[in-house]
């Protein structure tokens, strides 16, 4: 067995049980484990409450439905099962829930089946949940910006589906990784995708511009609540294709992700976006969005 001894004391959810994260087990023949057959969430939690807990719910059943799994518990038993190991971490911290953020990972594979390319028929799906500190990046990084490099868009055409099959995601984001960048902002065919694991957003004249909604990108949460943003703050909003000319010549570029936030990429591939530093729409939505966290 792979030595588990080093792995932090966290609590996790594994088919019906919660567990120590070092002591669960799934078997090697768990559909997961051998062909990435299975969906995930990333849900951000915020003083021990999920954040936009029902739109991660609506994209697990989106993704779910892709790769025609059944979603083995209703929302409600969902939600339960988040709240008690958001309850579990926090006790384990010797904390009030309430004085906790954390983040969530929810799995559901297939399930255990012999190896077979043919999605096998009555097999119980493996559901298994974790948690964790969230980590948000420091005011320090916020106030100068990250680094991003870019690459062509090599992963599936399935990019709607928040897959665990993810070797392209690793692939994408190690590009970044070994140029110390945060990010890798992708392009299929000259036109913007998204990040290894994030949204990009490019901020020209005053407008938020990103990736259309389709089967390129996967729909972040931040989708919904940055078009909510823009539109409080009376920010124009527009999804359409966006040409890899136009995210050169950006004012700002944003990217987008449950642990990220909102956060300003101010050097490209070793250039300044823009003049450099984090911009007025940034500033305006990071401001925003921790109004919507409080508010949460
Ligand atoms: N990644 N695009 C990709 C490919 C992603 O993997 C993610 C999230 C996003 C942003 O989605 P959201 O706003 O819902 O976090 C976009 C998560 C955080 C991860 O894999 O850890």
């Amino acid at each position: 067995m792979n030595d588990t001894a080093h792995l932090p004391d966290l609590p996790c959810y594994l088919n019906g049980e919660f567990t120590p994260l070092r002591d669960a087990r799934v078997s090697v023949l768990d559909r997961g484990f051998i062909f990435g057959d299975g969906v995930y969430e990333v849900v951000p939690v915020y003083r021990g409450r999920p954040f936009r807990f029902a739109e991660h719910m609506a994209r697990l059943d989106r993704s779910l439905g892709e790769l025609r799994i059944a979603n083995p518990m209703p929302h409600g038993k969902w939600r339960e099962l988040v709240q008690e190991l958001v309850d579990r971490y926090a006790r384990a911290k010797g904390k009030p829930a309430a004085q906790t953020d954390q983040i969530v990972y929810l799995q559901v594979t297939r399930g255990v089946a012999i190896r077979d390319h043919v999605m096998p028929e009555g097999i119980t799906p493996t559901v298994f949940a974790m948690t964790n500190q969230l980590y948000l990046y420091p005011d320090e990084v916020r106030a100068r910006g990250v680094a991003c490099v870019t690459a062509d868009d090599f992963r599936w055409k399935k990019g709607h589906v928040k897959s665990i099959s993810l070797a392209g995601a690793v692939l994408a984001r190690q590009l970044s990784a070994d140029e110390d960048a945060a990010e890798t902002v992708m392009f299929r065919d000259g036109f913007l995708t998204e990040g290894s694991g994030s949204n990009i957003w490019v901020v020209k004249d005053g407008q938020v511009l990103g990736a259309p909604r389709d089967n390129l990108v996967l729909e972040g949460i931040r989708y919904g609540l940055l078009e909510e943003l823009c539109q409080q703050q009376g920010i124009p909003f527009a999804l359409r294709r966006v040409s890899r000319d136009e995210v050169l010549a950006a004012d700002e570029i944003l990217v987008s992700s449950a642990t990220k936030e909102v956060l300003p990429c101010t050097t490209l591939d070793g250039k300044p976006v823009g003049n450099g530093r984090p911009g007025p729409i940034y500033q305006k939505l990071y401001a925003a969005y921790q109004q919507a966290k409080q508010a949460s």
